[in-house]
Order: C-alpha cells, then structure tokens, then sequence
C-alpha cells in the first residue's frame, strides 16, 4: 500500500510513521512528503530518511483554488492508495477531499468529536477536561469531522501547559498512527463505509497492537 504524507510542521508523526515502514513494523510503502511551507522541518527529516520531498507553497489567497488544483494533479502522480495529514495546517479544498475519498486520513490532538480545528491541546485545557488523547479520522469535507478509526487517551494533568499536554499528545500519535496505516494495509480497508456497526479499523488495530 503505496501512501504520501502531507506535513506542515516538524514532522515528528510523519517520522514516526516512515521509520516504523522502514523498520518493518508498518506494512506500508511511504512514497513521498509534501508540504505546503518551504521551511518544514518535515522535509529535511523526509529527505535524511531517503524519502522524496515536495513543497507546494500556497501563495496569495486569490491562488487558492489553483493551489488545490495542483495539490490534487501532484498526489495523483504518486499514485497514492492512501494519503496521510500528519500535521498538515491546511484545509484541503472540496475537488481534493473528493478526488481522494476514502483514501485519505487525518491525525488531530484530541478525542474527536471534542475540541476540532486549531490549539486542541489548549482547548482541551480550557475546558478542564480530565481525560484528553488524539483520533485517526477519514478525511472529510468538513474540518476534523470525518468518521473516526481510532483514538488514544491520557489523564491531563491540570498544571501542565497547553504545550506539555500537546508533547505529551505526541507521544501517543506516534505510537497510534503506524498501527493504523498498518491495518489499514493488512485489512484493505474500504474507508469509504468504514463505520458500519463495530469499526473494523479499531478491532485490526486492537490485533495489530497486540502482533507487534
Ligand atoms: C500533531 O499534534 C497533529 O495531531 C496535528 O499537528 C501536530 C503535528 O506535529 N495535526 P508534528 O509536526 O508531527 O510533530
């Protein structure tokens, strides 16, 4: 299963995720990293791993439209089974989610449907929430709404900051987000009708965290 990440920031998720298909722990084929800022740091970790990189700067607003036009004609040159957001700051454009429907998955620090869009971690502690995590979702038209394949929580420790809480965050995406994109591989998952009574992803990721 041939997959591109698209990333925006540091990429440690991204990392996460090409080292565990290097190491042979994800049964996935990663095949590039694109991002949308010419100064990720993504792209120096995607390129020390050997992976090829991309970068699509999105420039005036007015381009915008152009912008998903060329996103979409330059993932389809992959030709990609899957899509992965790790990190990916941008709302991708109508023509793009639909190009890629089912195909495309979304990593966000929360337990979705809670605390969608930007500063999850800060939200979340605004809220006084005891309980906190991060979701793998589909990728939908919406922001962070699509149907959800998996999440990991942990305890919030009040005192800590929004940014402790997100590292700590972290940790749990880069350990949740390799066992999905394997199932997903080992399963063949159709995400178009993921959810249909119990969610298969999450059994397959039960079995493959167990396996690993
Ligand atoms: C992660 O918390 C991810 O959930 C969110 O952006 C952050 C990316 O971190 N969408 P990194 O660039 O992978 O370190």
């Amino acid at each position: 299963m041939r997959f591109v990440v698209l990333a925006s920031g540091t990429g440690s998720n991204a990392r996460a995720l090409i080292e565990a298909c290097q190491g042979g722990h994800c049964a996935a084929e990663p095949v590039a990293l694109v991002s949308d800022r010419t100064d990720a740091g993504a792209l120096t970790m995607a390129e020390d791993l050997g992976l090829p990189t991309a970068v699509l700067p999105l420039g005036r607003r007015e381009d915008r439209q152009r912008w998903d036009q060329d996103l979409t004609e330059h993932l389809h040159g992959y030709q990609p089974d899957l899509i992965v957001l790790a990190g990916f700051m941008r709302l991708l454009g109508p023509a793009t989610v639909k190009r890629f429907s089912g195909r495309m998955i979304n990593v966000h620090p929360s337990l979705l449907p809670a605390f969608a869009g930007l500063r999850a971690p800060e939200q979340a502690l605004r809220a006084r929430v005891a309980i906190s995590g991060c979701t793998v979702h589909v990728v939908d038209q919406g922001m962070d709404t699509g149907p959800i394949l998996a999440q990991a929580a942990l305890v919030v420790d009040p005192r800590q900051s929004a940014s402790e809480l997100h590292e700590r965050i972290k940790g749990l995406e880069r350990t949740l987000l390799p066992r999905v994109v394997h199932a997903i591989a080992l399963g063949g998952l159709d995400l178009t009708a993921p959810l249909q009574g119990q969610n298969p992803v999450s059994s397959l990721v039960q079995r493959s965290i167990h396996s690993l």
